[in-house]
């Protein structure tokens, strides 16, 4: 088969991986790629917003199956117009990826099907929802309806806080302004990633993992796409996998295929499990960025027939086999971010901290100049290990790291810190 990957981060480059070890794969392309991905793949320079133009590629490529990584062109339907040019895609269509497009959407689905979420209230203006936070009380959660690349959640602690995210969101500090927000109940317990491939009708459990927001360590500092993530979450017992899969992700599928539009791709559920059980917190319709490249590392299956049965719905009969090993990752990032940052400094070191035992770099913001390879984003490189438990692959992680010659970079030196103390 020829397969097109449509992304260029860290998590692209483990799903290129992955399926470059596929026998199924004859020819991997991937669009627009990265310095990491070009190991593994063809990289070709294209805009995604440009249906037009994937399309031609993946038929001048004779590609059989086209995987998206990111939400963005999800979410305005690239699936839609690849299947309707009569090309497989591996997706959720744009309709149903409102899962992750509109909060609104989700929250109003899970209180129709009783799936457990935090009590909410939709808002299109400042005077009612200011009203309400007041009724409410803090700390309370406000959110920005749409997609916001993670910037668009405030958890305030205080009404003033939350006044002001609401003032924030509806004037357009988010870029837009807000055309409706969310605001909802804080909950309290831990956060988990929860992963599950769906082919319309049928969800199978991938795995689970926890992430690292903050960008300092003791998880400090402002928000960011991610700092590092470790997979299985220790808190995700069979238990708590069983109950996500029965009080969330089963009744979320069978909503959205009675609603006619069927659920397709990696439906990624943001978890708070609390005293009372699991409660989604959010849902995206991908794999997480850097949450994949630990689960890439885990799975012991072939990837490419897991996403073809996801897109034929046939996953009735499917089985994944995972290695039961901890993996995690270290996200190494330029100083700077996630405010500004220079791009082109040189990272030498990589070929020796590849050996490390267990060891498996993925390239995130990365391009090559000749035989270097250069810093071209903010999350740069995901160093992700392998090891009997999360402490093992932490130390494996950082002894690559510390392989890394890049003065320009940074990481947290804390990651896996919750897992490892349950280790302990
Ligand atoms: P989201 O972009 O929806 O994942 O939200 C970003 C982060 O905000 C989450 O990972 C949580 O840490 C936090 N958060 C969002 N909603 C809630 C909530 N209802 N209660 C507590 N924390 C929340
Ligand atoms: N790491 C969180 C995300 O991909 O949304």
């Amino acid at each position: 088969m020829n397969i097109l990957i449509l992304g260029s981060g860290g998590r692209e480059h483990a799903l290129a991986w992955k399926m470059a070890a596929s026998p199924l794969t004859d020819r991997l392309y991937c669009a627009p790629g990265n310095a990491g991905i070009a190991q593994e793949a063809e990289c070709a320079a294209l805009e995604l917003d440009d249906h037009k133009a994937v399309i031609a590629f993946a038929k001048d490529k004779k590609i059989d199956l086209v995987v998206v990584g990111p939400e963005v062109p999800l979410c305005k339907g690239i699936v839609d117009d690849l299947e309707d040019a009569g090309i497989k895609a591996f997706g959720p269509t744009k309709w149903a990826a409102r899962l992750e497009g509109s909060k609104g959407f989700t929250k109003d689905l899970c209180k129709a099907n009783k799936i457990p979420t935090a009590a909410y209230e939709r808002f299109k203006g400042v005077s009612a929802a200011k009203d309400y936070v007041r009724k409410k009380g803090a700390p309370i959660v406000v959110k920005a309806d749409g997609l916001a690349a993670g910037k668009g959640v405030v958890v305030a602690e205080t009404v003033q806080e939350a006044e002001a995210a609401i003032d924030m969101m509806f004037s357009g500090g988010l870029g837009t302004p807000a055309w409706e927000i969310v605001i909802e109940d804080c909950l309290i317990g831990e956060e988990a990633s929860f992963f599950a491939l769906c082919d319309g009708e049928t969800a199978i459990a991938l795995a689970s993992a926890q992430d690292h927001k903050r960008v300092g360590d003791g998880d400090k500092g402002p928000n960011t796409g991610g700092m590092g993530a470790y997979s299985p979450a220790p808190i995700m017992t069979a238990d708590m996998n069983q109950r996500v899969m029965n009080e969330i992700i089963h009744p979320t599928v069978r909503a959205l295929k009675r609603s006619g539009a069927p659920y397709k791709g990696v439906l990624f559920a943001g978890l708070m499990i609390t005293k009372e059980g699991p409660q989604l917190i959010e849902y995206n319709v991908r794999f997480g960025d850097p949450e994949c490249q630990v689960l890439m590392l885990r799975m012991m299956s072939d990837l490419v027939p897991a996403l073809l049965a996801a897109r034929d719905g046939q996953l009735k009969n499917f089985d994944l086999r995972w290695y039961p090993d901890a993996a995690l990752t270290v996200v190494m990032a330029a100083k700077g971010y996630p405010g500004t940052y220079n791009k082109g400094s040189v990272i030498e070191g990589l070929d020796a901290a590849a050996q490390v035992e267990g060891v498996k770099i993925f390239h995130a913001g990365t391009r090559a100049d000749g035989a270097r390879i250069l810093a071209n984003g903010g999350r740069v490189l995901n160093v992700c290990a392998r090891g009997k438990t999360v402490r093992e692959a932490q130390n494996r992680a950082y002894a690559a790291v510390d392989l890394i010659r890049w003065p320009d970079g940074f990481c947290r030196r804390d990651i896996g810190w919750r897992a490892i103390e349950r280790e302990r």
